[in-house]
């Protein structure tokens, strides 16, 4: 069985629009069991092949697809149409992530949100010479930062958070995610040099425990679990 579905799309091309505004496309023959990406490709290869968005495995995996659906921070690749339009004739609206700049359409600019990756050092650091053979880590210490090395860094977290709505230089959930997992790394050894920085002004202090970012994650991942254990490692000074 299939149904009709409006779909309510915020449109913006620099090159002939103003401003921005709201398109709506009529879907005759929807298929409950499409995703909301489904149907972006149906307006774009129907109606309109210049609407732009990004997606790439459309499989919930790479984290570029990322929109804000009905309202809510959601992967379109992940979203099936009948959990969010109950009956025929049900309206689906899509717009851009919020507080990143829009290049075009659904597509927004992620350098703002990359630069804030970059600024807690998303990578491993030890210059102590390598053992023989691997650095040996026990179950438990690997435990320890397993929730943050799901993050995809689809920035449905960041781009939910009111605090980073209000100030873009709060360097937002998703880099306190990225530099937990290796602040908490028992092989790491700059866990000192990432506290530093999200002790700063735009660091974790901006975080008013608002949860948006823990709604919104896609990967289930406890983001505001992990940003209270980022400040209690910066309230005692040290990260075990
Ligand atoms: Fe996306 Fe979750 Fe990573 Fe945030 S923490 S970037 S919502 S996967
Ligand atoms: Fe924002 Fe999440 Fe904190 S929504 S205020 S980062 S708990
Ligand atoms: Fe890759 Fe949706 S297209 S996560």
């Amino acid at each position: 069985m299939t149904m009709k579905v409006t779909m309510r799309i915020r449109r913006f091309d620099p090159e002939k629009d103003a401003k921005p505004y709201w398109a709506e496309y009529t879907l005759e023959a929807v298929d409950p069991t499409d995703r909301v990406l489904d149907l972006l490709h149906q307006v774009r290869g129907r109606f309109d092949g210049s609407l732009a968005f990004r997606r790439s495995c459309a499989h919930g995996v790479c984290g570029s697809d990322a929109m804000r659906i009905n309202g809510v921070n959601r992967l379109a690749c992940k979203v099936l149409v009948n959990t969010i339009v109950k009956g025929d004739e049900g309206k689906i609206q899509v717009e851009p992530l919020l507080g990143l700049p829009v290049i075009k359409d659904l597509v927004v600019d992620m350098e703002p949100f990359f630069e804030n990756y970059r600024s807690v050092m998303p990578y491993f650091v030890n210059d102590e010479p390598p053992p023989a053979r691997e650095r040996i880590q026990t179950p438990e210490q690997r435990t320890r930062f397993d929730d943050p090395t799901k993050c995809i860094l689809c920035a449905a977290c960041t781009t939910s958070c009111p605090s980073f709505w209000a100030n873009g230089t709060y360097v937002g959930p998703a880099a306190i995610v990225q530099a937990h997992r290796f602040i908490f790394d028992s092989r790491d050894r700059a866990a000192r040099d990432r506290l530093a920085v999200l002790s700063q002004e735009n660091g974790v202090w901006r975080c008013r425990t608002i949860f948006n970012c823990t709604t919104a994650c896609p990967r289930d991942i406890k983001v505001t679990q992990v940003i209270a254990e980022v400040k209690n490692a910066i309230s005692r000074g040290r990260a075990d």
